[in-house]
Order: structure tokens, then C-alpha cells, then sequence
């Protein structure tokens, strides 16, 4: 009996697996295992023998089925710690690489400045840039002949033989949407209308199609002096600044009276631009109080509201806040460019959560 004991003790503290395990208990205590057949000769044995042996091979039959459930026990734990080991993941890593896209000047700039009029109230609004000539212009109070209607260098839309309606433009600047969103919405109103122009021009700074940002606000009293409020925080804000200064030039648009260019303070200091400093003038773009006879376009009665409009534009925008020389390389899709120049798909600019970063 104490040789069994020492065979099998041996062989459960060596077995390599639990399908070892299996064939020592088959071995030992199954059906026909050594120890059971050991069992079975108690029966021929003399009683006083018996007495003995009975009691001496059920406490082998314990002793080796316990070391039989511990081996196994042991082993299931050295198999779920070398799990834990191999399937060990740190939670803390990123869950991906920078992504191999990214975010073009302008997409990042419309969002900003998006970002900044949502903050004080304004509204998305958009409209077709295939524009009839009606909203692009009359609207506008730039009816036919008008010289403004010749500086705009428009690209019409072909027409069929023998259709005598104005040819549809494609849009010279984003304030049509001014009038869509009146028809639309009514007074009092409040949006931007961010979107893509398009002009017969090329060179340095103009290419056939860029970006522009119309900005639309209309209530019972509406001034000027909101307005410059308005671009003063928006200045400050997109230029990441404490407070830029916005100067007002007399100006001249069909669809504002009085009209007004919009300049920000700036120094050109060495060659580098600082706004909100200085004693130069950035000029910003257009704006104004809406023409009544764009306000009646519009469907909206000027002997109730007023309001105040501006238009700017979002290239000459990304061009000035990120140090960009040439418009032409924006729509040249070159990769190198884009890598050096893109923004981080997932960083959302928020004016809580910082613009640019
Ligand atoms: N639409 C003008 C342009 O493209 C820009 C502009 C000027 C828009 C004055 C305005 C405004 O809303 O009030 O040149």
C-alpha cells in the first residue's frame, strides 16, 4: 500500500494537464483501477486481515482523490493566470493612431467661426449655389444693369433654346441665403450662412470658387452699434485674443444703408501679423443695415423690424490665422499641403473646449 501510495503521489504532483489527472484516477481509483481492484480482494481475506486493510485502503482512496482535486484545482489556476497574463490590455492607450486624414483649413475655420455665433444665438442657415438670378440679385436690390451685377465677374447657367426666364447663377456671394432664410423663418431672425461663391477670377488671393460667411440679424431694434458688438467679440474670439478693435469704413452695397467696411486692428510689425494690436487696418469685409427693399424681399415688413447684415470671408479667414500665403494652394488638394496645414479629425472646436489646438 505505501508503494501505490508513493507511485501515484508522485504521478498526480507531475501530471502536466488535466487529461493526465484523468488517466492516474482512471489508473488508481476507476472501475478497474488498481486500488478498487485492491478493494475487491477484502472479500477473500481473512476477517482479522480485513479489518485492518478495509479501513487502510479507503484512506489511500481519500488520500489520492484529494491529491487528484488539488493537482487539478492547482493546474486551473496556473491556466487562468497565464490567461490574465496573455489577454492583459491597457485600458489607457489610445484607442487609435493619429488618423491618417485630416481636417481642411476652411472646414476647420467654418466650424470655428460657426462655433463662436452659435455661442451668442445665431443659427445655421444655407441655400443652393446653383442660385436663381432673382435671389442672388433683384432681391438684393441689384436690379438688372445694375453696375454691381458687372463686378461680381457671375457665371451663369447655360439655358435651353428659346427659355427666356433669367439663366440661374451660380452664386456670386452667400447673401442670397439672407433672403431664404427670411422666407423661411421670418422675424425675428437670427443666422450665419457659411458656404462655398463663386467668381470668374484667379490669381493669389481669388480663385473661381471660395468661401464666404453671412451673418443676419433681424429685430424691433436692431442698430449698428450691435453689430460692432458682434464682430468686436466674434474678432476676439476667433483670433483667440482678449479684444480686437473694429473700425468702421463708409462704404457702398445695394443691400445695406448705411454700409459699412469692417476693419480689425493689426501690426504687420516685421512681417507678422498681431491683431488687436498696432495702428494698421486688416480689412474683414462688408456689412451693413439691411435695405428695406431687401427686408420687403424678404418677406418682412421694414415699418416693423430692422436689422443688420455682414459678410466675410472664411479663406481670407484661415489665411490670416494660420499663416497661409497663397488661396490657390487650398483647392490644389497636394497631401503635403494638407498634412501640414489640416487639423485633427476629432477635435471638434468649441468655445469651451478651446478652437484651435
Ligand atoms: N455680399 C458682399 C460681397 O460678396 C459682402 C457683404 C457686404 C455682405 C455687406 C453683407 C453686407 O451682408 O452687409 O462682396
Amino acid at each position: 500500500m505505501d508503494d501505490l501510495r508513493t507511485k501515484y503521489l508522485e504521478a498526480i504532483a507531475g501530471a502536466g494537464d488535466e487529461a493526465a489527472i484523468e488517466d492516474l484516477r482512471v489508473q488508481a481509483v476507476g472501475k478497474k483501477g488498481e486500488i478498487s481492484l485492491k478493494m475487491r480482494e477484502l472479500g477473500k481475506m481473512a476477517p482479522e486481515e480485513r479489518q485492518v486493510a478495509g479501513p487502510a485502503l479507503n484512506a489511500l482512496k481519500d488520500e489520492i482523490n484529494a491529491a487528484l482535486a488539488a493537482k487539478k484545482a492547482a493546474l486551473a489556476d496556473a491556466a487562468l493566470d497565464a490567461r490574465l497574463k496573455d489577454e492583459w490590455l491597457d485600458v489607457t492607450l489610445p484607442s487609435r493612431t493619429r488618423p491618417a486624414g485630416s481636417v481642411h483649413p476652411v472646414s476647420q475655420v467654418t466650424e470655428e467661426v460657426t462655433a463662436i455665433f452659435a455661442d451668442m444665438g445665431f443659427a445655421v442657415a444655407e441655400g443652393p449655389q446653383i442660385e436663381s438670378d432673382w435671389h442672388n440679385f433683384d432681391a438684393l436690390n441689384i436690379p438688372d444693369h445694375h453696375p454691381a451685377r458687372g463686378e461680381m465677374d457671375t457665371f451663369y447657367m447655360h439655358r435651353a433654346e428659346g427659355d427666356n426666364r433669367p439663366p440661374h447663377v451660380l452664386r456670386t456671394h452667400t447673401s442670397p441665403v439672407q433672403i431664404r432664410a427670411m422666407e423661411l423663418r421670418g422675424a425675428p431672425l437670427r443666422v450665419i450662412c457659411p458656404g462655398r461663391v463663386y467668381r470668374s477670377d484667379y490669381d493669389q488671393t481669388h480663385t473661381p470658387m471660395f468661401h464666404q460667411i453671412e451673418g443676419l440679424a433681424i429685430d424691433r431694434d436692431i442698430s449698428m452699434a450691435n453689430l460692432k458688438w458682434c464682430l468686436e467679440e466674434f474678432a476676439a474670439a476667433f483670433f483667440e485674443v482678449d479684444k480686437i478693435e473694429v473700425r468702421f469704413r463708409a462704404s457702398h452695397f445695394p443691400f445695406t444703408e448705411p454700409s459699412a467696411e469692417i476693419d480689425f486692428r493689426c501690426s504687420w510689425e516685421g512681417g507678422q501679423l498681431k491683431l488687436g494690436e498696432g495702428d494698421d487696418w486688416l480689412e474683414a469685409g462688408g456689412s451693413g443695415m439691411v435695405h428695406p427693399k431687401v427686408l420687403e424681399a424678404g418677406g418682412i415688413d421694414p415699418s416693423q423690424w430692422q436689422g443688420f447684415a455682414f459678410g466675410l470671408g472664411i479663406d481670407r479667414l484661415a489665411m490670416l490665422k494660420y499663416g497661409i500665403p497663397d488661396l490657390r494652394a487650398f483647392f490644389e488638394s497636394d497631401l503635403r499641403w494638407l498634412r501640414h496645414y489640416g487639423f485633427l479629425g476629432l477635435d471638434q472646436p468649441t468655445t469651451h473646449g478651446g478652437l484651435s489646438r
